[in-house]
C-alpha cells in the first residue's frame, strides 16, 4: 500500500533524528513555565514535537512545511478541478512529500475499497433520539467501530512495537473511508426525512461526500475538495488534536482515539465556532432584511460586544494575521457566489470588525478566523443546518488526527503524562517554604 511504503522508506530516518535529539540534547532548556501559563491552559507552552503540521503566528498554517497557498498550487487536482484531491492531502500529511496524481489516485483508490460501512454503525445512529446533536451521533458512531479495530486485535495476539504503526494506519484508511458516509447519513437522516443517497463510486472522496449531502452541482464538489484541505489539521496542539493524540498515547486504537477528540471539536471555543458564527451572520442580515451598511454592522458588532459576547469567526489563540484558511475560502466564494446577500454580508464584516476589535485594546488577534466564512459557502449550497457544521469539519480533521497518531506510533512515541501541582506547593514553591 503507497502510504505503508513510504511511511515504511522514512520512518528510520525520523527515529534517528528523535533519539539523536534526546541522546545528546535531551537536558536543553526549551522554555520556562510562568504560573500564568500554568493558569491559563498551558497557553504557548511547547508540550510536544509535531512535523505534520505546523500554525506560524504570521502566516498561518503549514501542512509539513507548506504554505495552504503552496498546497492548493502544488498538490495534484482532481479531473477538471482547480482543487486538489483529498488523497493527495492526506499524502502530504502522512508521506511528507508532494505526491504525483498517480499517488493521490492510489489513496482515493484505496478508500474506495474500504469504505462499506457496518450496518450496526447506522443502527446505533438510529437508535439516538431525534433531539441528539448531531456530534454526538458522529463521535458514538466512529466510537462503536472500534470493535473492528485490527490493532486492537493485533495488539490482544501480542504484535511487537515495532508493528504498531501499520496497523494503525490500516485502521486509520478503513476510518477515514468511512467518515464520509457516516456523516452524509447522520445529514440525511436528520434534516432530509431518512432520503439516504448511494455514494458514487467514480467521485473524489470529497465530491463524494457532497454527492451523498445531496447536492450534485459541480461547484459545491469544487467547495468539498477546498473544505477538505482547508480543514485536515491545524497543529497537534488544539483541543482535538491533541486529545486524539493524548488518548492514542495510551495505546488505545483509532477509532477511540478520534471519537475522543471529536468530542473536544464540538466544543463552543472550538469547532463549534463555525456554527456560532453563522448563526451570527444570519442574525445581521434578517435584523436589517438583508445585506446590512457598514454603519449597521458597526451597531450590530457593538452590541454584541456591549452584551459581552465576542463576535465569532475573529481572534484566534495563535493566529496573529488574516487566516489564509478564510482567504481560500473568501477567493473561492468571490468567484462563484459573489452576489450571495450572505456572503456579501461577510466581507462587509470583514471589513469592520478588525477596526472595532483593535479598538478595544485586548483582543490579541482582531483578524478572521477560517470559521468567519465557512458556514457562509455551506449555506449558499444548501447546507443550511448550521449544527451540521462541526459534522463537515469533522470529516476533514479526524484524517488530520489519524496522522498524528499513525506517526506517534511510528516513532515510538510514550504514553503522556504531565504533572499537576495543588495551589498549596504553588504558593510554597513561590514563597520558598514546604507544602507539606
Ligand atoms: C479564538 C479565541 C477563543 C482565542 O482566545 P484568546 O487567545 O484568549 O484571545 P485573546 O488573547 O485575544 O483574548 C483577550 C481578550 O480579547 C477578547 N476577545 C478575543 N477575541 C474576541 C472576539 N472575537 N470578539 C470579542 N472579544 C474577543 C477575549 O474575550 C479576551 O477578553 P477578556 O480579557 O475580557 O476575557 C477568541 O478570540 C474567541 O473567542 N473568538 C471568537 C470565537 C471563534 O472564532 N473561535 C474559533 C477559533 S478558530
Amino acid at each position: 500500500m503507497i502510504l505503508e511504503d513510504r511511511i515504511e522508506a522514512n520512518v528510520m530516518i525520523w527515529r534517528e533524528r528523535m533519539n539523536r535529539l534526546i541522546k545528546e540534547h535531551g537536558d536543553y532548556v526549551i522554555s520556562n513555565v510562568t504560573v500564568a501559563q500554568i493558569c491559563s491552559g498551558i497557553r504557548g507552552v511547547p508540550i510536544q514535537i509535531s512535523d505534520i503540521s505546523f500554525v506560524e503566528p504570521e502566516s498561518g498554517l503549514r501542512y509539513r512545511t507548506y504554505s495552504i497557498n503552496e498546497v492548493l498550487n502544488l498538490l495534484p487536482r482532481a479531473e477538471g478541478s482547480r482543487y486538489p484531491l483529498t488523497g493527495g492531502i492526506y499524502y502530504l500529511l502522512m508521506g511528507n512529500e508532494i505526491p504525483t496524481y498517480a499517488k493521490a489516485m492510489q489513496v482515493e483508490d484505496e478508500w474506495r475499497k474500504r469504505a462499506q460501512v457496518p450496518k450496526y454503525v447506522y443502527d446505533i445512529i438510529d437508535a439516538f433520539p431525534e433531539t441528539a446533536s448531531p456530534m454526538s451521533m458522529f463521535s458514538a458512531a466512529i466510537l462503536s467501530m472500534s470493535a473492528q479495530s485490527k490493532f486492537y486485535q493485533e495488539y490482544q495476539k501480542g504484535m511487537p512495537k515495532d508493528k504498531y504503526w501499520y496497523v494503525m494506519l490500516d485502521d486509520s484508511l478503513d476510518l477515514t473511508a468511512r467518515t464520509p458516509r457516516i456523516a452524509a447519513y447522520i445529514y440525511n437522516k436528520k434534516y432530509r426525512n431518512n432520503q439516504q443517497i448511494q455514494p458514487d463510486e467514480n467521485l473524489d472522496l470529497a465530491a463524494n461526500f457532497a454527492h451523498m449531502l445531496g447536492n450534485d452541482d459541480p461547484a459545491y464538489a469544487e467547495l468539498m475538495r477546498l473544505f477538505m484541505l482547508l480543514h485536515m489539521d491545524h497543529e497537534n496542539a488544539n483541543v482535538s488534536a491533541h486529545t486524539a493524540h493524548l488518548v492514542g498515547s495510551a495505546l488505545s486504537d483509532i477509532y477511540l482515539s478520534c471519537s475522543a477528540g471529536l468530542n473536544g471539536l464540538s466544543g463552543p471555543l472550538h469547532g463549534l465556532a463555525n456554527q456560532e458564527c453563522c448563526n451570527w451572520l444570519l442574525n445581521l442580515c434578517k435584523e436589517y432584511n438583508g445585506v446590512p451598511t457598514t454603519d449597521q454592522i458597526r451597531e450590530y458588532v457593538l452590541k454584541t460586544l456591549a452584551e459581552g459576547r465576542v463576535i465569532p469567526g475573529y481572534g484566534h489563540a495563535v493566529l496573529r494575521c488574516v487566516d489564509p484558511r478564510f482567504t481560500a475560502q473568501m477567493e473561492f466564494g468571490k468567484r462563484n457566489l459573489p452576489d450571495d446577500v450572505l456572503f456579501r454580508t461577510a466581507m462587509n464584516v470583514f471589513a469592520v470588525v478588525p477596526d472595532i476589535l483593535k479598538a478595544t485594546g485586548k483582543v490579541s488577534n482582531p483578524w478572521p478566523n477560517v470559521d468567519a466564512i465557512t458556514g457562509t459557502l455551506q449555506q449558499h449550497y444548501g447546507i443550511k443546518e448550521t449544527d451540521f457544521y462541526t459534522v463537515l469539519f469533522g470529516t476533514s480533521r479526524i484524517m488530520g488526527f489519524t496522522a498524528h497518531v499513525v506517526w506517534a506510533r511510528a516513532l515510538g512515541k510514550p504514553i503522556e503524562r504531565p504533572k499537576a501541582l495543588t495551589t498549596r506547593m504553588l504558593e510554597a514553591m513561590i514563597s520558598g517554604s514546604s507544602y507539606r
